[in-house]
């Protein structure tokens, strides 16, 4: 029996990478990325501009997806505040030609949003509790989760936040604070800003085994416990073997970004730890496989960069 083709969009982004290691044993993975890239995945990659709604309707009819996990987006949050038009087009407008491109097409359809529909004014915040984004990323991720479930009320939005090892030269939390700590550096941690992040790869599977469900409409997906940022800096600093002592307590001085940062956007995953009958992943779990995965993923890497990659 043929393997269920998942399409990937955003294949080339933190989560996208993970998604298509982790998809690539059970399913034909196909992934989409703005522009060609040369970074080694082992899959293909096509260039799809989802701004194009002609292209994206001719890349869905050449190679019609069973499953479909919508990751990329415009993300970064000062980028969005300063060109909200940008950031409508890319969020908004891009998700609605995949929409209508698979109208007709009876497939699976996971989007990636954001814990930054919520306010940060309290935390812990279910799957009942109303949205309110403070900037205009989080605006356009919420206009997104509106438009897949008017159209496809079957699709499953995931709201999350998550670290891990990119592929494109860009870091997540984690990597720049463990770079900072390799750099000899101190690290500042915000002490005034709580999340519950996943590592990306947990997540992936975590999406992957949804995508083999039924259920539908908004679910969280979280680290089982939150954390302040700066908790987060101290614990990486452990398990990375760095002394706690080189992260430094600082506030995040949010005023001073384009962006306003909601301040406690911790999510309770209680929902989806019921459908998938176990606990999500604490945060230490998750940084013991970012140790375990580090080099992994980098010689992957390497192989891919030496002609030995399964990338275009
Ligand atoms: N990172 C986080 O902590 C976080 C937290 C919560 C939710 N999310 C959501 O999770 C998803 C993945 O985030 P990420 O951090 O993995 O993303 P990322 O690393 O910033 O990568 C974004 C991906 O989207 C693609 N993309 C952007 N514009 C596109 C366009 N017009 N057409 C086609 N592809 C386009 C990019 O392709 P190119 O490289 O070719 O431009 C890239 O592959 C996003 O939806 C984001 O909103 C992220």
């Amino acid at each position: 029996m043929s393997k269920p083709r998942l399409l990937v969009t955003g294949a080339t982004g933190l989560l996208g990478s993970a998604l298509v290691r982790e998809g690539r044993a059970g399913h034909d993975v196909q992934g989409w990325a703005r522009q060609p890239h040369t970074v080694a995945l082992p899959c293909r990659i096509e260039a799809v501009d989802l701004l194009d709604e002609a292209a994206v309707s001719c890349a869905v009819e050449a190679a019609p997806p069973d499953i479909v996990i919508h990751s990329a987006a415009l993300t970064s949050v000062d980028r969005c505040e300063s060109d909200p038009s940008a950031a409508t087009a890319a969020n908004v407008g891009a998700t609605q030609h995949l929409l209508k491109a698979l109208r007709g097409h009876a497939c699976r359809f996971l989007f990636i949003s954001t814990d930054a529909v919520f306010d940060g004014m309290r935390g812990g915040y279910t799957e009942e509790d109303a949205p309110t984004p403070l900037n205009v990323y989080g605006q356009t991720k919420l206009g997104a989760e509106q438009a897949i479930l008017a159209d496809r009320p079957e699709a499953l939005v995931i709201r999350t936040a998550f670290y891990g090892w990119n592929v494109l030269p860009k870091e997540s939390l984690g990597e720049w604070a463990l770079g900072r700590l390799r750099a000899g550096e101190t690290v500042p941690g915000f002490t005034d800003l709580f999340f519950s992040p996943l590592l990306a790869d947990h997540l992936a599977r975590l999406l992957l085994t949804l995508a083999g469900t039924n259920s539908a409409g908004i679910l969280h997906l979280a680290s089982a416990d939150g954390c302040s940022k700066f908790d987060f800096a101290v614990r990486l600093a452990a398990v990375f073997g760095f002394p706690p002592g080189r992260i430094v307590p600082s506030l995040s001085g949010a005023g001073r970004l384009a962006a306003a940062r909601p301040r406690n956007v911790t999510l309770n995953a209680g929902r989806a730890a019921a459908i998938l009958g176990r606990p999500l992943p604490t945060i230490e779990e998750g940084l013991r496989e970012f140790l375990r995965l580090e080099l992994i993923v980098k010689q992957a890497s390497l192989a891919g960069a030496s002609g030995h990659g399964g990338g275009r």
